[in-house]
């Protein structure tokens, strides 16, 4: 007897003969129908085009999609299992297993049925797969469907720019080693927030991919952006809540026309620059250097501190200054005062400024206790202290409290342990030390040379708590 003719009576024909029943069947459909669909979307994604660089589709195509090949897999010895013991049991198991023959009606029957099963399985989980990807390249599933993520997705919305660009455009890099990287990571944080195991408050200790592939796709790093004014309104904490301006020139230069690099933009990009940071949101900066076209490096560092092997520097670009360019937190005191400068809070209720920062960094336990307890406390504020202004103003202050309680939604969310100050903003020095990470003063070069701290190098102070600035005056920008 031939070796093929051997195999076949005794593997193929009893594979068939048991075979030849629903749950078995039902069991290679789904397999192959999965493995087509599987197939069809690594070719989608090798060629590049139309696979979608989401992270969270990992969760269908490496999880979900063989799950289902093997499940169908797992079917097809379960059903041969439970029709030999049927058969077994009613004394029919032959003792030579029935040719394979396709003029065999029945054998026939049973191929037509795994060719139709397979075709509706194939358009059943191609349909839901595809679906399944499309949802969740929308931005408001990775801002909803996932609650973790609800402090990025708040902000985003409150974010001036960026709000209709999808979080896929800065957070994953194109290409298939960036999109492989993004899926692993996805599948991995979902089953984190499945298991609860997630990190709170999350940080940006992934780091974003380089901005040569995210940022830089829309903005030049060098565009000649020259000289910005910034005006920034301040209330203070007195009974008047007076309101004074600091009126500030800011630098941002870049390259010019003539091709000559000035300014904070131009500065940064003349050469190369790296740092090392030592905490994982970048706050402390003890070591930072500039590298020339020659090779040969200008170090700045801190007293003492000296690299350590496993301490390798980053390249410095734009998200390390524009850290919070699509989901900005603000500080209590930049939340109060553009709130009021907008009339959102009404600055004719005494001391609302000061009142108002109190209240709002209170220690709540929920958003939800804030809200209760923000607008009872103001009123019971002006109920005690100002009764005419309570029943003449009440309606202000009701409003007053229900603006103050969005400030902290905006803000702080208890369950995710985020705070005022978790994600500072590093474009500024005020509320965290952002530019002063490496210009305090403090990083030197050995030569004893320290990177600039001087204030006019980055903006002349045009304006600082005047109630009243001239210059702005001149402009016509009256307050
Ligand atoms: C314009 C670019 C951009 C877009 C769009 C964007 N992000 Fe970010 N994201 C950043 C930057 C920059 C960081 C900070 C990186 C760092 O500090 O190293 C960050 C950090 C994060 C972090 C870490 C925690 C934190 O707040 O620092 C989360 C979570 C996050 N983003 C979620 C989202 C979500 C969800 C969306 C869509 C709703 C989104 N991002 C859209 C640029 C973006
Ligand atoms: C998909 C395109 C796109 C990507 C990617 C993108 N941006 Fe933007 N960005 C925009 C648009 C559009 C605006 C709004 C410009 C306007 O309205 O003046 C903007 C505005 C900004 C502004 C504010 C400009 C101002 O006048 O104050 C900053 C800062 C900024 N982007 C930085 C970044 C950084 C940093 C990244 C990468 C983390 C990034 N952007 C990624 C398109 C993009
Ligand atoms: C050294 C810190 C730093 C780096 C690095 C940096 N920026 Fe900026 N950028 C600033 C500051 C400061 C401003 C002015 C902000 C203000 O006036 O409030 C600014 C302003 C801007 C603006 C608004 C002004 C304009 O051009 O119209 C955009 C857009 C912008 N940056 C994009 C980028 C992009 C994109 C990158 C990376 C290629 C980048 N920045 C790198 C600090 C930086
Ligand atoms: C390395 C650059 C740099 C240096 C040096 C620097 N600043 Fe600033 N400063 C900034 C940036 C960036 C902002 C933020 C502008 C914005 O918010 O749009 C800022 C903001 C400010 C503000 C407004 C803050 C607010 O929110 O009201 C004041 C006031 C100020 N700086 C004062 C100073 C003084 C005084 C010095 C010198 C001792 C100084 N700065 C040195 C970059 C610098
Ligand atoms: C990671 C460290 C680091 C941070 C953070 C940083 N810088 Fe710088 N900055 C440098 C280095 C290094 C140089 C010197 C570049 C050179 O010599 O080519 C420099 C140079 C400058 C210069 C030119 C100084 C001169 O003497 O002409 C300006 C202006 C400037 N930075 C502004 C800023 C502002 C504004 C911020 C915050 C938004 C900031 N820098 C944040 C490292 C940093």
């Amino acid at each position: 007897m031939g070796r093929l003719k051997q195999w076949e009576e005794e593997w193929l024909r009893p594979f068939l003969f048991y075979g030849n029943n629903w749950i078995s069947l039902i069991g290679g459909a789904i397999t192959t129908a999965a493995a087509f669909v599987l197939l069809g979307y690594w070719v989608v994604t090798l060629i590049g085009h139309g696979g979608s660089a989401n992270p969270y589709t990992g969760i269908i195509f490496d999880f979900l999609l063989p799950a289902l090949f093997v499940f169908g897999l797992v079917l097809i010895p379960i059903g041969m299992g439970w029709r030999r013991r049927s058969l077994y049991r009613a004394g029919q198991i032959p003792s030579v297993y029935p040719q394979v023959d396709f003029r065999d009606p029945k054998f026939r029957h049973a191929v037509d049925f795994v060719v139709v099963a397979t075709f509706i399985n194939f358009v059943i989980v191609g349909t839901a797969s595809y679906r399944g990807v499309a949802y969740m390249d929308q931005a408001s599933f990775c801002g909803t469907s996932c609650h973790v993520m609800q402090p990025e997705w708040v902000a985003y919305h409150h974010s001036q720019f960026h709000t209709n660009v999808a979080c896929v455009e800065c957070h994953v890099a194109p290409g298939i080693p960036g999109y492989i990287h993004a899926k692993t990571n996805g599948t991995k944080q979902l089953l984190m927030v499945l298991f609860h195991s997630y990190p709170r408050p999350i940080m940006a200790d992934n780091k974003l991919p380089p901005p040569t592939v995210t940022c830089e796709r829309c903005h030049s790093p060098t565009r000649y952006a020259g000289d910005q004014l910034v005006v920034k309104n301040t209330f203070g904490d007195d009974e008047k809540n007076t309101l004074t301006h600091t009126v500030l020139v800011m630098h941002v230069g870049g390259r010019n026309a003539a091709g000559v690099y000035s300014g904070i933009h131009g500065s940064h990009y003349k050469e190369k620059i790296e740092y090392i940071a030592t905490d994982a949101s970048d706050q402390t900066i003890p070591w930072v250097a500039v590298i020339h076209p020659d090779g040969t490096k200008t170090v700045y560092a801190v007293a003492g501190f000296h690299p350590a092997a496993n301490q390798k520097p980053r390249v410095m670009g734009c998200i390390d200054c524009h850290n919070r360019a699509a989901h900005s937190f603000a500080s209590p005191g930049d939340a109060m005062d553009r709130a009021m400068a907008g009339g959102a809070l009404p600055a004719s209720l005494p001391y609302l400024h000061k009142e108002g920062m109190a209240l709002i960094q209170a220690n709540y336990v929920s958003q939800g206790e804030a809200a209760t307890k923000i607008p009872k406390a103001l009123e019971a504020y002006y109920r005690t202290n100002y009764p005419a202004i309570w029943s003449g103003q009440s309606s202000e202050v009701k409003q007053a409290g229900q603006e103050l309680v969005a400030l902290y939604e905006q803000n702080v969310f208890p369950f995710m342990k985020v705070t005022w100050g978790t994600h500072p903003n590093n474009i500024g020095h005020m509320a965290s030390p952002g530019c002063f990470r490496c210009h305090d003063g403090n990083h030197v070069t050995t030569g004893g040379t320290a990177l600039t701290n001087d204030c006019t190098v980055c903006h002349n102070i045009v304006a600082m708590g005047d109630p009243n600035p001239k210059p702005l005056a001149e402009l016509g920008m009256t307050q």
